[in-house]
């Protein structure tokens, strides 16, 4: 991972489909100085996604890339697209924030161990859609959110950091999962200082966060 001239902060690209809040939690992290990162480009699946219009007010390019045929991956002529354009913006890590789709080969391979996910429950519990119904339909006490390293599988890949939240009485889907993106706007930005500071080190499935390399 390296940053050129004299600025060293981390090159970031962010893909999301939705309504980026927690691309505002990143956003509001760089501009406060509380991280290293620059956010270089926003790229989104979903042309009128509010995500979009979110970046483009912070000053940031965003851009509708389309996915391809798929529905649910990015893969092959749609993987190609995105791979060019975060080169054209000299991204060195992407931060996936509600990107719905699984990522590929070709993709971790160009940013390997620099793709970053966030999942709105505690991981390897509740992985794919909707993650805050399982867990109440599951009668889970503790909810929460997971930034981890991105991986071949689906919700799968080291765990860089964790939030958790009580799961209430009353909880309905909607006020756990407000809750859990409370924590989720606390958690990716935590976790992005711990990849721009290099004090990210992964040993087999574990992420260790030490001193500055
Ligand atoms: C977040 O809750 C994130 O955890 C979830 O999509 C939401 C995006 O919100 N991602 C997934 O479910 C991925 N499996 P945002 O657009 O407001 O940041």
């Amino acid at each position: 991972m390296t940053s050129t001239g004299t600025d060293s902060r981390l090159k970031l690209a962010v893909l999301g489909s939705g309504r980026g809040t927690n691309l505002q939690s990143i956003m509001d992290a760089c501009a406060g100085g509380a991280i290293p990162v620059q956010v270089v480009c926003v790229l989104s699946d979903v042309k009128d996604a509010y995500i979009l219009e979110r970046a483009r007010h912070g000053g940031i390019p965003a851009e509708f890339v389309d996915a391809g045929p798929f529905r649910t991956k990015l893969e092959g002529a749609g993987e190609k697209r995105y791979i060019e354009r975060l080169r054209h913006y000299g991204a060195e890590a992407v931060a996936l924030a509600g990107f719905m789709r699984i990522v590929k080969r070709g993709l971790l391979d160009a940013f390997r161990g620099r793709i970053l996910n966030i999942h709105p429950a505690l991981l390897p519990a509740f992985p794919g859609l909707e993650s805050w119904k399982q867990a109440l339909d599951y009668g889970a006490k503790v909810a929460g959110c997971t930034v981890h390293l991105v991986d071949e599988g689906t919700d799968t890949g080291p765990i860089v950091v964790q939030r958790a939240v009580p799961v209430l009485e009353d909880d309905t889907p909607e006020t756990l999962h407000a809750r859990i993106q409370e924590q989720e706007h606390i958690a990716y930005p935590e976790a992005l200082r711990a990849l721009a500071s290099r004090r990210v080190r992964i040993e087999g499935r574990r992420v260790r966060m030490g001193q500055k390399a």
